[in-house]
């Protein structure tokens, strides 16, 4: 009964550390190599209709890890975050999602419309 007890406690320790939202301001250094193609606030970005800058960071984590497991393909994207942990994925969309909006707001901007609630 005690292991039970104790196995309760230790799964909702898990669960609880797992919904922890990102870190923006360590999300902000390790978002310098996406902000030269994704901008920041007070950049466009090489690429401004992916603008990443006010998205919301839960499907902006959704879409990266995308990139990041295979299930969509850019060979830019694919290299840009081969190498990030989960918790770089979160800190950086939480750091994007604290800028509010985008530096250069533009009709075309390319948004969450693919992104399923429940999708990984
Ligand atoms: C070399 C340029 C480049 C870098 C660096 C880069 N990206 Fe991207 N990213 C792109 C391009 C281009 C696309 C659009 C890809 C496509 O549609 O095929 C994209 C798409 C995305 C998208 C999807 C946007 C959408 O909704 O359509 C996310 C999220 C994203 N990148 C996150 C990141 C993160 C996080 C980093 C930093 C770790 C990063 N990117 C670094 C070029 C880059």
């Amino acid at each position: 009964m005690k292991s039970v007890k104790l196995l309760a406690v230790v799964s909702t320790m898990v669960l609880a550390s797992q919904v922890q939202a990102g870190d923006a301001q360590s999300g902000a250094t390790k978002a310098a190599a996406c902000v030269a193609c994704h901008g920041n606030a007070s950049f466009p970005g090489i690429f401004p209709i992916v603008q990443l800058a006010g998205r919301d960071a839960d499907k902006l984590a959704t879409k990266t890890n995308k990139y990041r497991t295979g299930k969509l393909i850019s060979p830019m994207m694919n290299l840009a975050v081969m190498t990030m942990t989960d918790k770089d994925v979160e800190d950086v969309s939480a750091y994007y999602q604290s800028l509010g909006k985008p530096y250069m707001p533009m009709p075309g901007i390319r948004g969450d419309e693919d992104i399923q609630a429940s999708a990984q």
